[in-house]
């Protein structure tokens, strides 16, 4: 699908985005493992998520929807039952990564497969942790999709580390569910902590030390009843459309504002926008308001440490970076590369054709970007990701003249209904 998109005036009102991915894909594994029904509200209707309930319903996990909840019969720690196809991850890597941790658990021998994008994508970094723990694990040159995983007798472990990445983390953390023992997690720099704090609230024994994690395994979770915010990726896309359209003024409700992933209201901040948090609820995560009114944004630097922080943001922040007075300097970002395209290539492309490629250069693993006054619309290219589909249609909303963007059902991935809430809260 190829989407027009026209320039607008601004974007105005009281808005909600639906579920957080991360919390989504977590509240789903850990139902299907603990014992027990677990019954979550506002789980994120997407193709992501759809592919992890899909992979637990082919193990013997019950998974029902009824309106705005959704239920989900645990079967235990052990109590998957062998598929008798093998798993398709689709295009997320969030599903193979942490669905691997759970299956090394299990006796029995499963295949994960997935689209091309996910075929490209490292798993080694998942496939090292599990075999070390004790999981027999194949995969295609020793670091791609389909993986068969042959798991089982699990041992405990401690572990460092090389990437910063809550997908690995989360992997070892599941498999540390399972044996007798502590397994403990070093990080180099803190990533998403939703993993933890989910476990915790199912029951499990964790406990986050600085940037050690560790899990005592051996013991059964329990079902829960919880309710998943809204994410603030997804609303992240609105929070810069209103810092750029002028007279915009937009109030997000119920958003995750977990500190590990909201990285990007701080970077906001510092940029000069005017973002405030609202009504902030604790619970096993913490959920506010955003309002966010336009205005100008300076250049900044973004230190490697706090990218995991806004990993999934980056690509709205090189956008807002790109209208924004002087440089802004984001070093450390070689994450970036192995998403699900590589996002420094399908950003700088498609902000080289809006007219903002001479002030957009890379260096080793860093990125510089220099503000120019105005965007030009242009033809523009999805990559087949969401979140470059996404944060152009934001470039495109504050350009001179019309864009196009072609694949742009990619966004189903993440958000389905982002096209249709964004032309309900756009003024022309
Ligand atoms: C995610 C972690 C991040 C993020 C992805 C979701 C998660 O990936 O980019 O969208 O749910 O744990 P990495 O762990 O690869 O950084």
């Amino acid at each position: 699908m190829k989407k027009i998109i026209k320039p607008v005036k601004r974007i105005f009102g009281e808005i909600a985005v639906p579920g957080d991915k991360s919390i989504s894909h977590r509240a789903i594994m850990l139902g299907a493992i603990a014992r027990g029904r677990t019954a979550v509200k506002n789980i994120l209707d997407c193709d992501d998520c759809n592919y992890t309930m899909a992979a637990f319903r082919d193990m013997g996990v019950s998974i029902e929807k009824r309106d705005e909840m959704t239920f989900i019969g645990g079967r235990g720690l052990k109590g998957l039952v062998k598929p008798n196809r093998p798993l398709s991850a689709g295009n997320s890597g969030t599903t193979v990564r942490i669905l691997s941790g759970i299956l090394a658990g299990q006796d029995f021998e499963t295949t994960l497969t997935g689209d091309e994008s996910l075929s490209k994508r490292p798993m080694k970094r998942i496939i090292e942790p599990l075999s070390s723990m004790g999981a027999a694990i194949k995969a295609r040159d020793g670091d791609h999709i389909p993986l068969t995983i042959r798991g089982g007798a699990l041992r405990p472990m401690d572990c460092k580390l090389a990437v910063p990445s809550a997908q690995v983390k989360s992997a070892i953390l599941f498999a540390g569910l399972y044996p007798d023992g502590v397994t403990t997690v070093e990080e180099k720099f803190k990533t998403r902590d939703h993993t933890e704090r989910m476990m915790k609230y199912f029951g499990a024994d964790v406990k986050t030390e600085g940037l050690k994690v560790s899990i005592a395994g051996g013991r059964e979770l329990t079902g829960k009843t919880l309710e998943i915010p809204g994410d603030i990726s997804s609303a992240s896309f609105f929070i810069v459309a209103a810092v750029l359209l002028k007279a915009s003024k937009i109030r997000i409700k119920d958003v995750n504002v977990n500190p590990t992933r909201a990285g990007i209201l701080d970077i906001l901040s510092r940029m000069g926008a005017n973002v405030k948090v609202l009504n902030k609820k604790e619970g096993y995560e913490p959920v506010a308001d955003i309002e966010v009114e336009s205005g100008d944004t300076r250049g900044i630097t973004i230190e490697e440490r706090e990218t995991p922080g806004i990993i999934d943001e980056l690509p709205i922040i090189f956008v807002l970076a790109s209208l924004s007075k002087g440089k802004t300097l984001i070093k450390g970002v070689k994450e970036l590369r192995v998403k699900e395209t590589d996002r420094i290539v399908s950003m700088k492309e498609n902000l080289e054709k809006m007219g903002a490629g001479a002030g957009f250069k890379v260096e080793g693993d860093d990125v510089m970007i220099e503000g120019v006054e105005k965007l030009k619309g242009s033809d523009l290219k999805s990559f087949g990701d969401h979140r470059t589909c996404m944060s152009m249609a934001v470039a495109a909303l504050a350009a001179d003249g019309a864009s196009s963007i072609d694949d742009a059902e990619c966004v189903n991935k993440s958000f389905p209904g982002f096209f249709n809430l964004l032309e309900r809260s756009h003024v022309e």
